[in-house]
């Protein structure tokens, strides 16, 4: 193994002009991924985590400039799902084996606090071994407090780029990579299970950035980071901009999994849109966490926040049947225990 692996796997660290050379060279590929599947079985063996996505709503009011759901989009056709039509989806996820739900939207207001609460509320108290994730944006931190003391376990926010001028780059005005962070802080200081993360190859993104998200994370040590490739949606205003790339996506998996030993590491559906066989070899690199679909078929395709996306014809018990056998196939094994983070 090369020396420079042999120390990112020894230390969990590196300098930043190691990253650079790791970013920026495809030649340690093979060392990585090896090293990153190696310390991925140390902690986990072949376990896959499972977390049932709920889409419930496409609406928003932000207009991140790479988002496909941004509320200047006038072509989206938007949705919402009723409470009732949430807890079906939950439903059928648990008998489907799920035991975390993720409750994922656009930052919609018309779902109030009480509204998120009563959702959050009902869900556990029907589904009491189950862990209910929200991800739906940027809220105050009595909002956050709300949520976790209605039964929210985890809340998944991507800080995007921790680079202030690049995270500026990427969205309007009235967003800030300083609201982002003080979001993810509040929700840890409360005892959330916090995820965050990054695309890979986002418009204007560099080497320096990658670095910063990765030192940004050793600060914040969230239990789940989200990485995923930056797909081009043509009703934006980054429609001319290149889709961001798969091998650049699955060194950085393999080197985050390097530097947070213990961290949940999603393959994520992007990964797996932008190549058909993306997810298994997330896995592979490191990865090991599914998030497959739960939403109804109906939403699945208004739900486009990026193009192409796989998995929006299928039933949810199709993408579940489909993706043991696609996790079984890459050398792992889907499990069906809530999988919260084990650090020591
Ligand atoms: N390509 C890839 N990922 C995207 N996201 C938003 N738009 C895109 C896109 N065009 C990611 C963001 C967001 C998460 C829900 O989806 O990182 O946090
Ligand atoms: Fe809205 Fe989230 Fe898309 Fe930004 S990334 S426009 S907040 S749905
Ligand atoms: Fe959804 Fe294969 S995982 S169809």
């Amino acid at each position: 193994m090369d020396a420079l692996i042999e120390k990112l796997k020894n230390d969990c660290n590196l300098n930043d002009e190691e990253l650079r050379k790791l970013i920026d060279s495809d030649a340690y590929d093979d060392d990585l991924r090896r090293a990153a599947d190696a310390v991925r079985r140390e902690h986990y063996g072949d376990k896959v985590f499972l977390r049932g996505l709920i889409e419930f709503s496409n609406c928003c009011n932000k207009n991140c400039l790479y988002c496909g759901l941004r509320a200047s989009n006038r072509t989206a056709d938007r949705y919402r799902l009723s409470k009732e039509e949430i807890l079906g989806c939950c439903e059928e996820g648990y008998t489907l084996g799920y035991r975390t739900f993720v409750l994922q939207s656009g930052e919609d207001p018309c779902y109030t606090d009480d509204m998120i609460c009563d959702i959050t509320a009902a869900i556990k108290a029907r589904f009491p071994d189950c862990a209910v994730t929200l991800s739906i944006g940027e809220k105050s931190r009595e909002s956050y407090q709300r949520y976790f003391d209605a039964g929210a376990d985890r809340y998944l926010l991507r800080h995007e780029s921790a680079d202030h001028a690049h995270y500026a780059k990427l969205h309007p005005a009235n967003m800030t990579a300083q609201n982002r962070q003080r979001c993810l802080w509040d929700l840890k200081e409360i005892g959330y299970q916090v995820g965050a993360g990054f695309m890979v190859g986002s418009p204007y993104q560099t080497t320096e950035n990658l670095i910063a998200d990765l030192r940004f994370l050793q600060k914040l040590q969230p239990d789940m980071i989200g990485i995923g490739p930056y797909l081009t949606h043509h009703a934006t205003p980054f429609a001319d901009q290149p889709n961001g790339s798969a091998k650049l996506t699955l060194r950085l998996l393999s080197i985050v999994r390097l530097m947070f030993p213990y961290v949940l590491l999603p393959a994520t559906t992007a990964l797996g849109t932008i190549i058909p066989d993306g997810r298994e070899r997330g896995l592979q690199a490191g990865a090991n966490v599914v998030m497959p679909n739960l939403s109804p078929v109906s939403a699945r395709k208004k739900y486009e926040i990026y193009e192409n996306k796989i998995c929006t014809g299928e039933e949810s018990a199709q993408c579940r049947n489909c993706l043991e056998m696609r996790v079984k196939a890459a050398g792992y094994r889907v499990v069906t225990d809530r999988g919260d983070v084990k650090r020591s």
